[in-house]
């Protein structure tokens, strides 16, 4: 096997974000681009050398062509053994489980999550550690330093890899092992929830649900064990074949973006159950009939009940959420005696409490869940674990909110973004509102009392690390509060998130409507942040 040592130069733009480095498509096509960007990899992650790599990706435009450029670069640099799946195809959780269950030192996941696809759309490439969670900032700042000085790379001059055959070959002395990128993961999420009954449910006539693939990865994964494995009827998953394009969509799943599958839950003999998930697999849109699950309501509603699920019958050790997602979850940990933890937004805040055994299951309100059985959040163990739960209490999914509202008492919860704000706009308010949150304490608003207000800052409690500027909070007595954020994933200007949350114990009162239940919170930011003076915007972009 031949080794070409390629003559390349610095790209500067190459630090990874919230979830890896991603970019237009027509930017990782020049000429170098994805390689240097590899090498950084293999220089930096010397476990790999002699190791073992996990690969795959969403699927998306672009998918194959870099998986074939990595694959010569790893037989380049010293890479034992490759496990790809095939067709290119990992979910992000499926990638997070064989990394774990193969024990393999690491994985690339080419994916840009829900950001579209598609020649003129998105591409990204994200690095995963042995534990199977997204690189923390230590390695992906690594990365980025060896990006920027790089002169070279290695790969090897070979023919095109068959990734469509299940089945070992060689590169040199690099073994590429093609596998079934779902038979892993269906055999942990086998491990976990009690199919049988799931099965049973399914049998019985009774019950229907609708699954939307959305044209992205999780398509394989549902069909095969939805449909072939738990019995549900042939069709269930919507939009099952995965698409370079997405079919043309935002493979996100929120009201806005599962619109048709939204339709069906909110029509006319809608089905029992619907889920949605998003590009890589990792998110999760949960609904009954005619019942959105706020993605905070579930993770509470989730932990509440994990004592019914097999894989977590022994009880969970604790829970974190992030912070702006609402306060229902630490009801549910304080009722249960656990610790709760609230973190910075971004899954990779969770890795470590995972790693020391403080955590079993972890949420955030931007529709992710998950717990300690990967490292990334998992979309389909949602919609199993909510499965279960069905098959077990036999009540409709409004039953279960309804009642666990009964039980803890409803946190009314909305998020308001604005998007592309001009950047130094958003800046300003944050800035501006930064220097009057001290003087908040103790003002009343209408109804409401400020209890604290405080620019959140978070230190890991197990490696000491400190994270600041994480988000302005407005605490009020009761537990009602108003937060302010910038996105972390924003590609155009400054998206600014408003999140607003009231606790309302009475259950009288637990039938409002959201946004009219938060009328009068919302009007408070505004009046103590100046939004709409700050943005030039009269309301925001997208509720939800
Ligand atoms: C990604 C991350 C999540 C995060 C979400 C929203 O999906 O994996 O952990 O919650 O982005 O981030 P943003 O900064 O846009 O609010
Ligand atoms: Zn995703």
């Amino acid at each position: 096997m031949k080794i070409a040592i390629v003559e390349t130069r610095p790209f500067k733009d190459q630090k990874p974000g919230t979830s890896g480095l991603r970019k237009r498509v027509r930017v990782f096509r020049q000429p170098h681009y994805l390689e240097n960007f590899v090498q950084a990899i293999f220089d930096t992650q010397k476990d790999l050398h002699g190791g073992t790599l996990v690969l795959g990706g969403d699927g998306r435009y672009h998918n194959r062509e870099a998986i074939q450029v990595i694959l010569r670069m790893a037989a380049a640099n010293g890479i034992a053994r490759v496990l790809v799946g095939a067709g290119g195809i990992l979910s992000t959780p499926a990638a997070s489980c064989v990394i774990r269950k193969h024990r393999a030192q690491g994985g690339i996941v080419l994916s840009a999550s829900h950001n579209p696809g598609g020649p003129d759309a998105d591409f990204g490439i994200k690095y995963n550690i042995a534990n199977g969670g997204p690189a923390p900032e230590s390695v992906t700042g690594a990365i980025h330093q060896a990006t920027l000085s790089l002169s070279r790379y290695h790969i090897a001059e070979i023919p095109h890899v068959d990734i469509d055959h299940l089945g070992e070959t060689r590169l040199g002395e690099m073994s590429v092992e093609v596998i079934d990128p779902v038979a892993d993961y269906e055999t942990l999420m086998e491990s976990l929830f009690d199919f049988d009954r799931i099965h049973a449910l399914f049998n019985s006539g009774h019950f229907h649900m609708r699954f939307d693939a959305m044209h992205a990865v999780t398509g394989p994964y549902a069909v095969r064990i939805l449909e072939n494995r738990l019995g549900a009827e042939p069709g269930t998953v919507m939009r099952a074949e995965p698409l370079a394009d997405f079919g043309g969509g935002h493979p996100d799943p929120n009201l806005a973006h599962a619109h048709d599958l939204v339709q069906q839950l909110f029509g006319r003999e809608a089905p029992d159950f619907g889920a949605a998930s998003d590009g890589d697999g990792d998110r999760n849109m949960i609904l009954g009939r005619r019942f959105f699950v706020t993605p905070s309501d579930s993770l509470a509603v989730l932990a509440a009940n994990a004592h019914h699920v097999p894989g977590y019958r022994q009880g969970i050790r604790g829970i974190a959420r992030s912070m702006p997602t609402s306060q229902a979850a630490d009801r549910v940990a304080a009722r249960l005696g656990v610790e709760c933890f609230e973190t910075p937004t971004g899954w990779k805040f969770f890795g470590n409490l995972l790693d020391a055994g403080r955590v079993t299951l972890c949420g955030e309100e931007s529709f992710g869940t998950s717990s300690d059985h990967v490292r990334e959040k998992d979309g389909l163990w949602a919609v199993l674990f909510w499965l279960n739960l069905l098959a077990v209490k036999r009540q409709s999914v409004e039953q279960i909110v309804r009642e666990h509202w009964r039980l803890y008492g409803r946190n009314y919860y909305t998020r308001h973004d604005y998007e592309a704000v001009d950047s130094e706009r958003a800046e300003a308010l944050m800035k501006d509102l930064g220097d009057k949150l001290a003087a908040l304490k103790g003002q009343r608003f209408g109804d409401y009392r400020v209890e604290q207000a405080d620019d959140f800052a978070y230190t890991d409690p197990v490696d000491g690390s400190r994270s600041e500027h994480q988000g302005l909070r407005v605490l009020f007595e009761g537990g009602s509060r108003v937060v302010f954020r910038l996105s972390g994933t924003g590609t155009e200007g400054a998206t600014l998130r408003l999140y607003v949350e009231r606790f309302e114990p009475d259950p009288e009162r637990h039938n409002l409507d959201t946004q009219e239940a938060l009328a009068e919170l919302i009007a408070i930011a505004e009046q103590i942040a100046g939004i709409r003076e700050h943005t030039g915007r009269e309301k925001p972009d997208v509720i939800t």
